[in-house]
């Protein structure tokens, strides 16, 4: 068995997860660990073994197989620079940053290089997912509700926008991601935001969110994001389909149609796991299951900040489809879109 040394950028919250998770894994080696807040570095090798290194380059030199990139959105950029120049797959941690032309770089920068990556998207590895991809499969989505509803998260960044890129952006890109893989592609988006921040310190974030969507498919949704509560109030998504409606969260899918409603309970940590499994397994060369490259993070980031953009500016945003992708977003009035013809 080919083991695995990882190194990882950050010591963080999500860090430290990551970390207790590849402890766990027979074939990985915990290199080390770097973090501007060397305390926090130290730290957390010493829990787990490996070193505290200065500085990324540092933690580069010393030969790891793997990086895994669990710094908050803004610092994202030097980081993954520094990490494909070396070659190195790279596990990112979502949102894969606060802006589009930085993800945009980066995604570039390894479809150069061929790289190997992945973004912390673990919601795409829940069973539930996959079945109701399934139950989806011979019936065109009508409409999409997704919501994540929650308090402000305990970490400096989070409220501010500039560093965070806002709610929608940090938190609801989980939900966003499942809205892609399950519904497809929006093509147009119009949000609001109540342009009232929380009551935390440096707040600048709208406290709640309210987008409206339309997808290539022809289906249409909504996306709610707040963050006035001081528990998780809902995190999730409801679909609707001809006869059919699946509401499904990180914990369950409940699925009703004309034979009743059946609950299908998930398992919200295996998830977590499975997700770094299936990179070490790509890294080592033993499995093919990475459910969300960084190019793949990108198309959500871009629909993230679409949403952000049209709350921030009163305006809808088009999203471009197909290979006209790449292009950057375009923020148009809203009575200028309607009837505008989006690139298939
Ligand atoms: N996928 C998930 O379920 C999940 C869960 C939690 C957090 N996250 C994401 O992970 C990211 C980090 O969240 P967190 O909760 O760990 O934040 P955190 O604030 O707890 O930790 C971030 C760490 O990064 C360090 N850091 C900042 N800039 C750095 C740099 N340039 N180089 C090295 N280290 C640097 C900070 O000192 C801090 O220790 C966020 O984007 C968050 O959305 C994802």
């Amino acid at each position: 068995m080919r083991t695995c040394r990882v190194g990882l950028v950050g010591a963080g919250g999500v860090a430290q997860r990551h970390a207790r998770v590849l402890a766990g894994f027979e074939d990985v080696e915990l290199l080390g660990v770097t973090d501007v807040a060397r305390d926090a570095a130290a730290e957390l090798a010493g829990a787990h073994g490996g070193r505290s290194f200065a500085d990324v380059d540092e933690l580069l030199a010393a030969g790891p197989d793997a990086v895994y990139v669990c710094v908050p959105p803004f610092a994202h950029g030097p980081v993954e620079e520094a990490v494909i120049a070396a070659g190195i797959p790279m596990f990112v941690e979502k949102p894969v940053a606060v802006d589009l032309d930085t993800a945009e770089r980066i995604a570039a920068l390894v479809q150069e290089k061929g790289l190997l990556t992945a973004v912390g998207h673990h919601w795409r590895y829940l069973h539930v997912v996959e079945q109701a991809r399934q139950l989806l499969a011979d019936r065109p989505v009508r409409m999409v509700n997704g919501a994540w509803l929650d308090k402000v998260p305990p970490v400096a960044w989070w409220a501010v926008r500039e560093r965070s890129g806002g709610p929608v952006v940090e938190q609801a890109a989980h939900v966003l991601d499942l809205v892609r893989a399950l519904v497809g592609e929006a093509v147009e988006v119009t949000a609001y935001g109540d342009g009232t921040p929380p009551p935390v310190d440096g707040a600048d974030i709208d406290s709640v969110t309210a987008a409206t969507l339309r997808f290539a498919g022809g289906a249409v949704g909504t996306l709610a994001a707040a963050c006035v509560l001081t528990w998780k109030h809902r995190a999730g998504l409801e679909i609707l389909a001809d006869g059919l409606a699946l509401s499904l969260a990180e914990d369950g899918l409940v699925i009703r149609d004309a034979d009743g409603e059946r609950r299908v309970e998930s398992d919200p940590d295996g998830a977590r796991v499975a997700v770094d499994r299936a990179f070490i397994d790509a890294v080592t060369g033993v499995g093919d299951d990475i459910r969300v490259p960084y190019a793949e993070a990108l198309r959500t980031q871009r629909l993230a900040l679409a949403v952000a953009e049209s709350a921030r500016t009163g305006r809808s945003v088009t999203l471009p489809t197909g290979p006209a992708a790449t292009r950057s977003l375009a923020a148009v009035p809203t009575a200028v879109t309607e009837g505008v013809s989006v690139d298939a």
